[in-house]
């Protein structure tokens, strides 16, 4: 099997039921990654669900007040991503009737939402082969294949994000792209990495060459 594939089998397997993972609604997964920025599945779960149900649409959350949004963020930090969720959800409301976009080149034109968050939303929701690269996709592809470019300059990103776009698995982007999010935290840890039991370990460059604990390359800020 290649890479891609080893990835989603292990996935299959092994995946948290995660509730924004049985969906296809825009809404609830443009909710779910918002609140996934910068904070932990953990954490997140019981604001997302309180969310849901306070907000089961988009109508409701952009009718609600601002102080109420932020209220239940609260503990969350970065009120700016909720202050921001609110701006975007009346923009939903007046300029696509309600319909929250699925697709890449719509969901970028929101406030709030940048290429990671675009790629999440247009794979699990309309299937689109956009490639989600996150922290742990870097350091999945960067030991796997051995990719070297810093990861935080705009060249590594651009690398990155070429190499992600093509080992993602167009018949299926948006488990694709779970699985590879899934097997970076859980597999492919920062520290201490599961090597052993990693169905990948007999190609990996990074395990080969005794580099997995300075892949990926990070240049301090
Ligand atoms: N972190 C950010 N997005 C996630 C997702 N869809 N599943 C699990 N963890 C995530």
């Amino acid at each position: 099997m290649h890479f891609i594939e080893e990835i989603i089998a292990w996935y299959l397997i092994n995946k948290r039921d995660l509730p924004w993972r049985n969906t296809r609604d825009p809404y609830i997964i443009w909710l779910s990654e918002i609140i996934l920025q910068q904070t932990r599945v953990e954490q997140g779960l019981p604001y997302f669900e309180r969310f849901l149900d306070r907000y089961p649409t988009i109508a409701h959350f952009a009718a609600a007040n601002e102080d109420e949004i932020l209220n239940l963020w609260q503990g969350l930090g970065y009120y700016s991503r909720g202050r921001n969720m609110h701006k975007t959800s009346k923009i939903v409301m007046e300029e696509y009737g309600g319909y929250f976009p699925n697709r890449y080149d719509d969901l970028l034109k929101l406030k709030g939402v940048g290429e990671y968050t675009a790629a999440a939303i247009s794979s699990f929701s309309a299937g689109e082969a956009k490639a989600v690269v996150d922290g742990n996709v870097f350091r999945l592809l960067s030991r796997f294949f051995g990719l070297r470019d810093v990861i935080n300059s705009p060249q590594g990103k651009r690398a990155f994000t070429e190499l992600a776009n093509e080992v993602i698995n167009k018949h299926d982007p948006g488990t694709s792209n779970q699985a590879m999010m899934e097997f970076g935290a859980k597999v492919c840890k920062p520290r201490n990495p599961d090597c052993i039991v990693c169905p990948l370990n007999q190609q990996c460059f990074a395990l080969r060459n005794d580099m997995i604990t300075v892949l990926p390359v990070k240049k301090k800020a």
